[in-house]
């Protein structure tokens, strides 16, 4: 994280930064509950991706996200259909809202997601423009965008999921419409409209698949050597837990390897990825998923500390996580439970910053 942030931060928000610091205090004698956020036991960022109603709504969540995560992401407040649901009308109220919620607790802002084949509004599936116009098109939303939260939001994935499971660009509209060269331009133009921005290349996949996994580390690295400015990876890491800790220690090394900064930028660890519709939450199962976040933890600590971005959650607790229903299925994935209570997964995730 840029130093500049966190001491601009603290200058402007003495309140706020004095609570994030009591917060880190240990607990005396080690046997009392461990009042301290999840953060404070981190040396790099951690945070989660924030549901702007419950943020809105609910007061035991907006109170836990304040007081365990020190950066946030938003689920999708961010994403082109809600920022700009008809061609020339933006709408930044809601991800405003985050923005200042954020800057009330101390907490870096991560934007998501400036390009991606989902979240299009209507008006673009139906553009029928030529490829200049597409090109005009594209150009105006990251840069109206980005500039309305110049200084506010640290960092962007400019460009999620482009690449297939295949290691092929994904067949998607801008591809279609723009040709394979839509990502470098996406952030160049990102650049242009804020230049201290840190900009990634987020996608999912490279813990299980090493043909995706090298086609993501050709892209970037092929950016950034010809000089497009992008400075890291967002490694998604929707993973569960049949997926071997060496797979996800590997993948973490090897996107590490480019030299580039590594977000862990949507982490859940699903218990349920065979979609078994008659699935309980056990103690063993809490273990289990406990000791992954443990193991995934203690390798991307091992990073270089220039290189750790942060992790972030994909969601906060598991009546939030966006599985259950995005899969129809039972899943437990998360580090706080339906309570908002901290899981055997809150402790693993803490183990593996030791
Ligand atoms: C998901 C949100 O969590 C859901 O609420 C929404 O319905 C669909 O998108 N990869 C991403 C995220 O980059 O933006 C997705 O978020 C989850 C997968």
């Amino acid at each position: 994280m840029k130093m500049y942030f966190k001491l601009a931060v603290c200058s402007t928000l003495m309140l706020a930064c004095s609570k994030k610091e009591q917060a880190g205090t240990p607990e005396p004698g080690g046997t009392t509950p461990d009042t301290t956020g999840l953060y404070a036991h981190a040396g790099f960022p951690v945070g989660a991706s924030i549901n702007i109603n419950l943020l809105k709504n609910n007061a035991t969540y907006s109170a836990l996200v304040a007081k365990e995560f020190n950066s946030v992401t938003p689920e999708n407040v961010m994403k082109m259909d809600a920022i700009q649901p008809t061609q020339g009308n933006f709408t930044f109220g809601e991800a405003d809202y985050l923005v200042s919620f954020a800057k009330q607790h101390g907490m870096r802002v991560h934007g998501h997601a400036l390009v991606w084949y989902q979240a299009v509004p209507g008006w673009v599936t139906n553009f029928t423009g030529d490829s200049s116009a597409w090109e005009n098109m594209l150009k105006t939303h990251i840069q109206t965008e980005v500039a309305h939260f110049k200084g506010k939001v640290v960092s962007w994935d400019v460009v999620n999921e482009a690449i297939d499971e295949d290691g092929t660009l994904r067949k998607n509209l801008w591809l279609q419409h723009l040709g394979p060269d839509y990502i470098a331009r996406s952030f160049q133009y990102a650049h242009q409209a804020d230049p201290d921005a840190l900009l990634f290349y987020n996608d999912y996949g490279h813990e299980y698949s090493s043909v995706k996994r090298a086609a993501i580390i050709t892209l970037v690295t092929g950016m950034k050597n010809r000089g497009i400015p992008v400075d890291g990876f967002g490694m998604q890491m929707h993973t569960n837990t049949s997926v071997p800790d060496n797979a996800i220690s590997a993948a973490i090394t090897a996107v590490a390897n480019t030299g580039l900064k590594v977000h862990i930028s949507e982490l859940d660890i699903s218990l349920n990825p065979n979609n078994d519709q008659n699935m309980t939450y056990t103690a063993a199962l809490a273990s289990v998923q406990s000791q992954k976040y443990q193991a995934l933890v203690k390798a991307y600590n091992a990073l270089p500390a220039a290189q750790k971005f942060g992790i972030t959650t994909w969601d906060v607790s598991d009546a939030d996580s966006w599985i259950p229903p995005y899969y129809h299925r039972p899943d437990w994935p998360l580090p706080f439970d339906a309570s908002y209570k901290r899981k055997a997964a809150w402790q693993g995730i803490v183990n593996g910053l030791k």
